[in-house]
Order: structure tokens, then C-alpha cells, then sequence
């Protein structure tokens, strides 16, 4: 028996990991995050398969399921939004797995800024423009920031922000994020990303507060910085058709020519 911790992706049942997708369907117990997971999502599990929705359980309670079902020798899924490495709590469930001795498997999902920047359309490094991305968040009420990770700290490296669980302190976030990257830095807000409702808004720092409206209030993202701006901008030197790389040596003297002749 084996509990699968399972990145279930930003919201589209179909992004998901195929291994993700093909464990939860190999998998007789499902429990789901279910503020953030879509029941959609839940298509994958088989027919006969126990569903558990653990928003509204404590870290004992999902924790006892688990632990029952380890008892019946069940594998479970335990299905948690978008990828596991960030804002997932799973770590508390893992040690508290350890300490029962109950094996886990970890598979990573898709995670929402990820999803985000795909309905945009954009990459979140540009060359010479931003070339590092924050994954962070502002404070909440269970959540202190540890010192130093503050946004004006983060505001001050020009990087690229990808600010989770932040939509409904706009006005903090403008004015936390003015200073380092002024009114007309480019944002965008992206709602539910790859949910049907999905909803897209560009705007700046400037005007994120009135561009925003009370129909956003969760489960979206803000990006921040110049890099999803629009205009002429450096290209990737990748493509370039005068860069000599490894799988294009321009030259028989290219360092690279005799590890390509020498790998034929
Ligand atoms: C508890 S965190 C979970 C993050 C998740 N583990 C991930 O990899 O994206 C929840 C926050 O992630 C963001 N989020 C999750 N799913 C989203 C989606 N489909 N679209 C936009 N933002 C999303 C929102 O900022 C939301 O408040």
C-alpha cells in the first residue's frame, strides 16, 4: 500500500501528469484538496473508488483516513492543486507518514503560474529584461512572512513576481511594488487558469487596484514585471543563426566541431 501525493495541476482535468492521471485511476481511495482541486479532476478516479474532500478536515482527520485505508491495505491518492512543492502542506502530512510508518510517492503537477503564463502567452524570462522568477506571496493570517521576504525586498530585484494568494490585498501589493517597479509596470491578473471561467486582465501597477473587480476575490494569480510587457525586446541568442553551440558549430576550428565529430 502506497499513499500518492499527486500535483493535480491548475484546474483542466487534462493537465495533469500521466502518471499523475493513470495513479489516481489505480487508486481505490481518492482525497482531494477540494478549495482549489476541481471535481472535474475527479473523472480520472474509478468508478467504485471512496472520494474524500478534505478542505473542511484538520491534519488529524486526513491523516486517520489515510491511515484507515493503509490498515485495508488501499493505495489512496491524495490529490493536492497545481504542483506539491509550493503552498501544497504536504510536508506535515509526510512526517506525520514517516512517523506511521505508511510509504508515499511524490509526482509533481503542473503548477498554476505556469498555467497562468500559458493563457498570457508569455514567457516570464527575457533576455537582458528579467532573467529570474519569484514564486511568492503576501502575508496572510496564518501565514506570516519571514523577515526579508518582503515584496519591496523582492520589488527592488526587478524580477519577474508570480504573487500567489494575493488577490484580495491589491492595494498592499501596489503599494508595496511601486517604489521598485513604478506606475507603468506591466501586470497581469490571471482567474482560475485553465478553469472554464478562466478570466485574463492586463493592466499596470498603477491602475491594478481599479482594474481588478470583486468578481476575483480568490484562486488567481498576479504577475509582475516587465517581462510581460509588449514591444521590441532582445531575442534568445539560442536560435541565433551565428552562435556557436554544441549542436550548431559554426566553424571546423568551434571548440564544440570535435565533440560533435568525435559523439557520431
Ligand atoms: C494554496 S496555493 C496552491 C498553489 C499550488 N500548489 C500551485 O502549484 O500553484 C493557492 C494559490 O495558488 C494560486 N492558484 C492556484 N490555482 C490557480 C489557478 N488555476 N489560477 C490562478 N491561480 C491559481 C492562487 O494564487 C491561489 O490563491
Amino acid at each position: 500500500m502506497t499513499v500518492h501525493f499527486i500535483g493535480a495541476g491548475p484546474g483542466a482535468a487534462d493537465l495533469l501528469t500521466l502518471r499523475g492521471r493513470d495513479l489516481i485511476a489505480a487508486c481505490p481511495v481518492c482525497l482531494y484538496a477540494g478549495s482549489l482541486v476541481p471535481e472535474a479532476v475527479l473523472g480520472h478516479c474509478p468508478p467504485e473508488a471512496k472520494i474524500v474532500n478534505t478542505a473542511p478536515m484538520d491534519l488529524d482527520a486526513i491523516v486517520a483516513e489515510i491511515a484507515a485505508a493503509h490498515a485495508e491495505g488501499k493505495h489512496v491518492a491524495r490529490l493536492h492543486s497545481g504542483d506539491l512543492s509550493v503552498w501544497s502542506a504536504m510536508g506535515e502530512q509526510l512526517r506525520r507518514l514517516d512517523a506511521l510508518g505508511i510509504p508515499y510517492d511524490v509526482t509533481p503537477g503542473v503548477p498554476s503560474f505556469s498555467a497562468a503564463a500559458a493563457a498570457l502567452a508569455v514567457e516570464l524570462t527575457v533576455p537582458e529584461l528579467a532573467q529570474s522568477v519569484v514564486l511568492t506571496r503576501t502575508q496572510g493570517r496564518a501565514s506570516p512572512m519571514p523577515e526579508g521576504e518582503s515584496l519591496a525586498n523582492f520589488a527592488r530585484t526587478g524580477a519577474t513576481l508570480a504573487l500567489h494568494l494575493s488577490v484580495g490585498q491589491l492595494e498592499k501589493v501596489q503599494a508595496d511594488l511601486l517604489p521598485g517597479y513604478g506606475a507603468d509596470c506591466p501586470v497581469a491578473v490571471v482567474y482560475r487558469a485553465s478553469w472554464p471561467d478562466q478570466r485574463v486582465i492586463r493592466c499596470t501597477l498603477g491602475t491594478l487596484t481599479e482594474a481588478v473587480d470583486d468578481g476575483i476575490s480568490r484562486t488567481a494569480l498576479i504577475l509582475v514585471g516587465a517581462a510581460l510587457g509588449e514591444g521590441p525586446r532582445a531575442e534568445s541568442r539560442l536560435y541565433a543563426a551565428d552562435y556557436d553551440r554544441r549542436y550548431r558549430p559554426q566553424s571546423a576550428d568551434s571548440p564544440w566541431a570535435e565533440w560533435q565529430h568525435g559523439d557520431d
